[in-house]
């Protein structure tokens, strides 16, 4: 059995958990969506500055929820990467200091390695191999999943994210950030069949189209010109209508590409991360294609599925029980390849 203290800091929320083994004790999330909110998007220095502030009392609570001490720790582990860089280095620089004054085993861990060991939270009884979807506003991503450490990435958006384009369709349709929630409200009273939309398919030079790959620049492109063209005809906008098609066009074509590769792989387990496996038509649409095909589609509570440390703990528990640690020389990254 492995207690490990896990801190999460790559971008806007400053969490810190205390995780054994699959199961979580204590996860503290401190969002600063409020604070970007009046910058319509997250800005890097405010957002380091505000871990800076926040990250010492993180810390105090995790173990004041925990009812632990520093003795019960084994570990302690933080994101190392992808993510914002100014941000990482907080988490980063906690958990080193942690490690020394506490002389326990550090582990730096990767971002997208956490969401998937957030599936691992909920169900305990998950084992891999299995399929991960992973949408997030900073990741879109089909993750073959093999064991501990071995991840294969089957498909990947060649351009914006899918929590980006619902944030950046909301800006066309001013709505305030984050526009997903928002895009995702409004959808449920508009008609998902009003406006026809491009699912944003890549190409591949022998004239076919990646199957699991997706894209979502043109998508947002075509909701721009429609905005124009309606604004152009001086008529309402008719926001909870574009919402609707704009949101079924997104949870369709990831729908298609997660059931094709799970399929393709020979997987009967899909589990779906990130802060875009709240969109209701995503799971309604990957529910329904579940029951369709025969596969397990498991979405894991909200709070394991946004950033958090506990799923950073999680997949530091399993490094952990195999030996793995991590030298204090490790350094951030913004991209790294899982
Ligand atoms: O995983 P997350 O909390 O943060 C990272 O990006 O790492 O994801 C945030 C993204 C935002 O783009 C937000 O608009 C989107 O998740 N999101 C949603 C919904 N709730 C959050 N997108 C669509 N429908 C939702 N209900
Ligand atoms: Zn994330």
């Amino acid at each position: 059995m492995a207690c490990i203290l896990a801190i999460e800091t790559s971008c806007d929320e400053t969490s810190v958990a205390i995780v054994r083994d699959r199961n979580c004790v204590s996860n503290v999330v401190s969002s600063q969506i409020a604070i970007h909110r009046q910058y319509g998007g997250i800005v890097p220095e405010v957002a380091s500055r505000s871990h800076v502030e926040t990250i010492n009392d993180a810390i105090a609570q995790s173990l004041i929820d925990a009812k632990l001490d520093w003795s019960a720790i084994d570990a302690i582990a933080t994101t190392c990467a992808p993510g914002l860089v100014g941000s990482l280095l907080v988490g980063l620089t906690a958990a080193k200091t942690l490690s020394i004054i506490h002389n326990k085993p550090f582990l730096g861990v990767h971002h997208l390695e956490g969401h998937i060991y957030a599936s691992y939270l909920s169900q305990s009884d998950l084992e891999p191999p299995f399929l991960c979807l992973l949408v997030s506003g900073g990741h879109t991503s089909l993750i073959y999943v093999k064991d501990c450490g071995k991840y294969e990435i089957m498909g990947a958006t060649r351009d914006d994210a899918a929590g980006e384009a619902f944030d950046k369709v909301g800006r066309l349709l001013k709505l305030s950030y984050p526009g997903g929630p928002i895009i995702d409200r409004l959808a449920k009273e508009g008609n998902p069949k009003a406006f026809k939309l491009p699912e944003g398919r890549v190409s591949l030079p022998n004239g076919g189209y990646h199957p699991y790959d997706s894209s979502f620049s043109g998508l947002k492109t075509a909701v721009l010109r429609l905005v124009q063209q309606l604004e152009g005809e001086g008529g309402e906008i008719p926001v909870k209508d574009i919402a609707a098609s704009f949101q079924d066009t997104v949870a369709r074509a990831l729908t298609k590409r997660a059931i094709a590769c799970a399929l393709d792989c020979g997987l009967n387990t899909i589990t779906v991360g990130g802060g875009v496996a709240a969109n209701s038509e995503l799971r309604k649409q990957m529910e329904a294609a579940g029951i369709t095909h025969n596969l397990r589609v498991l979405f894991p509570p909200m709070k394991y599925c946004t950033d958090n440390a506990a799923m950073i703990g999680c997949a530091a528990a399993d490094h952990f029980q195999r030996g793995h640690v991590s030298p204090l020389t490790l350094g951030v990254k913004s991209r790294l390849a899982i």
